[in-house]
């Protein structure tokens, strides 16, 4: 019998139960803020590296194994991309930075593009914060982290691919995160693959909706 946060490849685990999402599909792809949606509902936006994924954890989280496309590769996500979730929120999923394939135009346009979203968007009501569980938090992780503390983004920091690492070395890692950014709790740990977090990271957004905060 196998324990919920177990990886153990695409069988047997949590999938299925937990949070069931009646509708979600893709609404807009944009690359200017004039192809971003106009319905005002409240949207919460997935940031990190590319290949962190971002695009994967969407997918888990709405139960769909396809929806937002991912790749082996970084770089996949090239477009702001608003998810309909239930007709009453949107998942944006951005383009990962760090990639080191791409020029210095393309990583400046990048910056405008996922920069001018997060800057300049009032119904963005949260930021998920994605890094991986393996690593230290790369500069770009911590620019960032330090951007969303500066113009007071609430977030919450995701520690992805939790599968990857043993089951007794998850806190230890976690901690290692906590003390880079100098937070005062520890961020939540994710796994695309075995759902561990996934109702976590539901409370957090039922509850940001349900109570939600002014941005400034
Ligand atoms: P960009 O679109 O390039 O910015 O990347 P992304 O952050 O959207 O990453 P994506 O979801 O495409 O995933 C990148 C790779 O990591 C894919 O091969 C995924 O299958 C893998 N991956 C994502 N999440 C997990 C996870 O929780 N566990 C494991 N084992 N692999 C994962
Ligand atoms: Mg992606």
């Amino acid at each position: 019998m196998q324990t919920p946060n177990t990886h153990s490849g695409r069988t047997a685990k949590t999938h299925g139960t937990g949070k069931e999402v009646a509708k979600a599909e893709l609404a807009k792809t944009a690359v200017k803020p004039s192809q971003f949606p106009d319905t005002n509902w409240p949207e919460v936006a997935f940031v990190g590296r590319s290949n962190v994924g971002k695009s994967s954890l969407i997918n888990a989280l709405l139960n769909r194994k396809k929806l937002a496309r991912t790749s082996q590769h970084p770089g996949k996500t090239r477009t702001i991309n608003f998810f309909n979730v239930e007709d009453r929120l949107y998942f944006v999923d951005l383009p990962g930075y760090g990639y080191a394939k791409v020029s210095k135009t393309e990583s400046a346009k990048w910056g405008d593009m996922v920069e001018g979203y997060l800057k300049d968007r009032p119904p963005l009501k949260h930021i998920f914060l994605l890094m991986d569980i393996r690593h230290e938090p790369s500069a770009g992780d911590k620019q960032i982290h330090q951007w969303c503390r500066f113009y007071n983004l609430p977030y919450t920091i995701i520690a992805t691919k939790s599968d990857k690492i043993k089951k007794s070395q998850v806190q230890k890692h976690l901690a290692v995160i906590r003390k880079a950014l100098e937070e005062e709790s520890p961020p939540l740990p994710f796994s695309s693959e075995s759902w561990d977090g996934r109702d976590a990271m539901w409370a957090v957004i039922e509850t940001m909706i349900l109570q939600p905060k002014p941005m400034q």
